[in-house]
C-alpha cells in the first residue's frame, strides 16, 4: 500500500494554522504530565547524589536519616550490587543515557552520581531523610575538563565504529597557499537542558508486571532497557509518558534512577515516586559538553574558499562512547575543494553528555559562521555576499547533489525583511545613543532525519477516528498535527479524531528526536489512511456494491462520506458496513528510504533506528539575523532584534512550527549569551536556575520567524523536513557577528557576557 496520491490537493487543514489541540488543557492544568499521577499507597523516593567526582564510598551513616519520621528504607549498593545487569548507551545500541551501573559498587565515576535512594512516607520526609544521609568518601584523582591532567584524548573513529572524518583534496597545502586565511580558535560552554518537567518517575508493581510513569522521550528504549536491567520479559513492562514537560534531548533514553526506583518499589510492595530536584537533573541527565574548535579557512582574491581544516573536540564521559559528529554539516555546508577535519573526544570524570537541541550544529556552527564572518571582514566583503559566492548544489565531500538548497534564499528573504541593506560595512560604526549597534548573520543548517514507525488507526462508523502508537508529545505539536491530518485524510472533522500517544501499549515508534518526529509520524499515517481509503473503496466499488462502476482509485473520502468523482456519495458508516470484519482499522508500518526492514525491529526493540533518506542530501536550511546593542559604558548586550528566515520543506501547522523556530531562536539568544554551567573541582558549579541563567521573555522582546518556500519532493515522499532543531542553529554566531560588527572585538568563546565586552 502506498501513500496517497494527492496527500496535499484538497488542503482544508493542513497548511493552515491550527492551535494546539490539547492547548485548552494545557492552560486550564487539566493535561496530565507524568509526574502528575498519585497512585494509591504511593511512596516517595529522594536521591543522595556523591559530593566528590571519583573515589570510593567507605562509609554511611544512616541514623539520623532512619530517625527522620515516615521513613521506609534506604538503599545503597549494599544492597542494591548484583541486582541490576549492565546495558549499553543507546547510540551504541543499547537503551540507556548512560551505560555507568546505578548502585553497583562502592566506587564514585562522577560527582553527582547516586549513592543512596531513601523512600518514605512523604516527599518532604525523603528530602529530609536524604539530607541527613552521611556518606564518607576515599577520594581520588580526577580529571574534570579538557585540560586536566589525566583527561584523555581519543579519535572520535577510536570511539565509534562507523565514524570517519569527512574531508577531501590537500587542504593543509591550499591553507598554506591561500591569499586570505583565518586562523581561530572557537569554544563553547557546558550547557543543560532545564526542561521545566523534572526527571521524575513513579514505578509500580502488580505481582511481575511493572508500570512506569515517566516523563521520557523514548517509552520503547525505557522498557526493554529496563527489562535487560532487571531481567524481565519486555511484555511485562508498561511505560507511559503522557504529556512531555519539554526534553530538548534529555529525558533522552532510560535514565539511571528509573530501575533503581522500580527496585524500591518491588522491595516495599508499594508504588514509589521519584522527583529528583533540579540540581540533581544536572548529574542524573545528560547535558551539552563543552567544545573547542581550530578552524582554518583559506580564500582567494574572489572569496572562494579554497581550504577548510577543521579540528573540533568535545568532553564525554569515561564510559560511555556519546560524541556527535559535526564536521559532517561543516564539512559540506560551502563548496569548498580541500577539506580536512578530524574529531576527537575527551573523556573525563563527569556524568555522560548526550544531545541537546541540535547537539552538533550548534556548536559547529558558531565556529564555522563565525569564521565565515572573519573571512568577510578580512576580504571586506559582505558577509551574505561571501556565502552566495561559495554557495553550493552538491556536497564537496561525497558529490552528491542537495535534495534541494535554498540557502541563499533564506538569506535574500531574511536580509529583505530584516532591513540588512542599512548595515555599516564598517564594524563600530553605528551608534544609537550611547549603545553601539551591530548586525550580524549566519546559516542555520542541519541534516534531516527520519525514522520508522508503527501506528494503528481506526475509523469508526459513526465518522470518528483513533490514532495510536508510542510515540510522544514534548510540547512540539505532534498530537494536533496527527489530528490534522488524520482529519484531512479522511474526510472527518479534526474534533472527530482522538490521538493515543507516549504508551508502550501502544504500536511501537522510535524516539522523538533528530526533529524526525513529523516526518516520520505523517508518512505512517498517511500509509494508515491510504490502507483504509482503499479498502473502503474496493468495498463500495465492487459489483454488487454502492459506487459500482466508479474507479476505487478516484474515490475520496470528504466530509464523512466516499466519494465518486460523478457525485455519488456513500456515508462512512454504511461503507464500513460492507467491509469484513465490518470494521475499519488498520496498522501502518512505515520504513523511509535508507533505513532497511531491520529498522522496524529496532523500534520495536527500543532501540535507535534514525534514518538520514534517500540518495541525495536532505538539508533543512535558514538564515539568522541579529540586532545587537552594546552599552558603551556598561557592556551590557542587548538583543532587540532576531530574525530568522527558513526553509524547510512542507510546512503542516506555520502555528505551531513558527512557535518551534522562535523558541529555538530565544534559546540561541541564551546559549550566545547567557547560558554556561561553571565546573569547579569536577562538580558542576551552578545547577540551578538562579545561577543558571536561561534567556527570559524580557531578554528576546523582538523575535521573527519566516517561512521560505521549499518545495522538495526528493526528501520524502510528503516533501517534510521537520523543524524542531532549525531555530536554534546559527544564533550563537549570528549574535555573535553581531556584537563584533558592534564593537569590533571578536569573541570567539560563548558565552558572550558583559565582562567579555568591555
Ligand atoms: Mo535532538 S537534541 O537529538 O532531538
Amino acid at each position: 500500500m502506498g501513500l496517497p496520491a494527492d496527500a496535499f490537493a484538497h488542503p482544508t487543514l493542513l497548511g493552515r494554522s491550527h492551535a494546539r489541540v490539547e492547548g485548552a488543557d494545557k492552560v486550564t492544568g487539566a493535561a496530565v504530565y507524568a509526574s502528575d499521577l498519585r497512585p494509591a499507597g504511593l511512596a516517595h523516593a529522594a536521591l543522595v547524589t556523591s559530593t566528590i567526582p571519583r573515589g570510593r564510598i567507605t562509609g554511611f551513616a544512616l541514623e539520623g536519616a532512619r530517625a527522620v519520621p515516615g521513613v521506609l528504607a534506604i538503599f545503597t549498593h549494599r544492597d542494591f550490587a548484583g541486582a541490576l545487569r549492565p546495558v549499553k548507551h543507546l547510540m551504541a545500541g543499547g537503551y540507556a543515557n548512560s551505560a555507568h551501573l546505578p548502585l553497583g559498587s562502592d566506587a564514585v565515576a562522577y560527582a553527582g552520581q547516586i549513592v543512596a535512594l531513601v523512600v518514605a512516607e512523604t516527599p518532604e520526609a525523603a528530602a529530609e531523610a536524604a539530607a541527613r544521609t552521611g556518606v564518607t568518601y576515599a577520594a581520588e584523582p580526577f580529571a574534570g575538563t579538557f585540560e586536566a591532567p589525566g583527561a584523555e584524548t581519543v579519535a572520535l573513529a577510536d570511539l565509534k565504529e562507523k565514524h570517519v572524518d569527512p574531508g577531501c583534496g590537500d587542504a593543509d597545502g591550499a591553507f598554506a597557499t591561500a591569499a586570505f586565511r583565518i586562523a581561530a580558535r572557537y569554544e563553547t560552554p557546558v550547557q543543560h537542558h532545564n526542561p521545566i518537567e523534572l526527571f521524575t518517575t513513579t514505578c509500580a508493581w502488580d505481582g511481575p508486571r511493572l508500570t512506569v510513569h515517566e516523563p521520557t522521550r523514548y517509552v520503547g528504549a525505557v522498557r526493554h532497557g529496563l527489562a535487560a536491567q532487571l531481567g524481565l520479559d519486555p511484555a511485562d513492562i508498561r511505560v507511559v509518558a503522557g504529556l512531555i514537560g519539554g526534553h530538548f534531548g534529555s529525558k533522552f533514553a532510560l535514565s539511571q534512577h528509573t530501575a533503581l526506583v522500580a527496585l524500591a518499589a518491588r522491595h516495599l510492595g508499594r508504588p514509589v515516586s521519584l522527583v529528583p530536584t533540579r540540581r540533581q537533573g544536572f548529574t542524573i541527565a545528560n547535558y551539552r559538553p563543552e567544545t573547542r574548535h581550530d578552524l582554518r579557512l583559506g580564500a582567494d582574491r574572489d572569496g572562494r574558499f579554497t581550504a577548510l581544516i577543521h579540528a573540533a573536540e568535545a568532553v564525554t564521559s569515561r564510559f560511555d562512547p556519546f560524541a556527535m559528529e559535526g564536521t559532517d554539516v561543516t564539512a559540506s555546508l560551502y563548496a569548498c575543494p580541500n577539506v580536512r577535519t578530524h574529531e576527537r573526544a575527551v573523556r573525563v570524570d563527569r556524568n555522560t553528555p548526550g544531545p541537546m537541541r541540535a547537539p552538533l550544529e550548534v556548536p559547529y556552527l558558531f565556529a564555522l559562521e563565525s569564521a565565515v564572518d572573519e573571512m568577510a571582514s578580512a576580504l571586506g566583503l559582505d558577509p551574505i555576499a561571501l556565502r552566495r559566492r561559495n554557495d553550493t548544489l552538491t556536497d564537496p565531500i561525497s558529490g552528491k547533489p542537495f535534495s534541494s538548497r535554498p540557502l541563499m534564499r533564506c538569506f535574500d528573504a531574511g536580509a529583505e525583511a530584516f532591513g540588512w541593506s542599512r548595515r555599516a560595512p564598517e564594524p563600530g560604526t553605528m551608534r544609537d545613543g550611547p549603545w553601539r549597534v551591530g548586525l550580524g548573520c549566519a546559516a542555520s543548517v542541519r541534516p534531516v532525519k527520519i525514522s520508522p514507525a508503527t501506528l494503528r488507526l481506526a475509523l469508526a462508523p459513526n465518522g470518528t477516528a483513533t490514532v495510536e502508537t508510542a510515540h510522544h508529545e514534548i510540547g512540539n505539536g505532534i498530537t494536533t498535527l496527527l489530528a490534522m491530518a488524520a482529519a484531512e485524510w479522511l474526510g472527518i472533522p479534526i474534533e472527530a479524531v482522538a490521538i493515543r500517544l507516549g504508551d508502550t501499549a501502544l504500536p511501537p515508534a522510535g524516539l522523538s528526536g533528530g526533529s524526525s518526529t513529523t516526518t516520520s509520524l505523517l508518512h505512517t499515517l498517511a500509509l494508515g489512511c491510504e490502507t483504509l481509503r482503499t479498502r473502503l473503496a474496493l468495498a463500495c466499488t465492487a459489483p454488487d456494491g454502492p459506487l459500482a462502476g466508479a474507479e476505487a482509485g478516484s474515490l475520496r473520502l470528504e466530509a464523512g462520506s466516499i466519494r465518486a468523482a460523478d457525485g455519488r456519495a456513500v456515508p462512512i458508516a454504511a461503507a464500513i458496513a460492507r467491509l469484513d470484519p465490518g470494521e475499519a482499522e488498520t496498522l501502518a508500518a512505515f520504513v523511509p528510504a535508507g533505513a532497511g526492514p531491520e529498522s522496524l525491529a529496532a523500534i520495536r526493540g527500543g532501540r535507535m533506528a534514525l534514518a538520514s533518506g534517500g540518495q541525495a542530501l536532505s538539508w533543512a536550511f535558514g538564515a539568522q539575523f541579529a540586532q545587537v546593542h552594546v552599552h558603551a559604558e556598561t557592556g551590557e548586550i542587548r538583543v532587540p532584534r532576531l530574525l530568522g528566515a527558513f526553509a524547510a520543506g512542507r510546512i503542516l501547522n506555520p502555528l505551531t512550527a513558527r512557535s518551534q523556530l522562535t523558541g529555538g531562536m530565544i534559546w540561541g539568544l541564551g546559549s550566545a549569551l547567557l547560558e554556561e554551567t561553571v565546573l569547579e573541582r569536577g562538580a558542576y558549579r551552578n545547577p540551578d536556575l538562579a545561577e543558571y541563567l536561561v534567556a527570559t521573555a524580557a531578554d528576546a522582546p523582538g523575535v521573527e520567524a519566516l517561512f521560505v518556500d521549499d518545495p522538495d519532493t526528493g526528501v520524502n515522499p510528503l516533501g517534510l523536513k521537520g523543524l524542531g532543531e532549525l531555530g536554534i542553529i546559527g544564533v550563537n554566531a549570528a549574535i555573535a557577528n553581531a556584537v563584533f560588527h558592534a564593537t569590533g572585538r571578536r569573541h570567539r568563546r560563548l558565552p558572550i557576557r558583559i565582562e567579555a565586552v568591555l
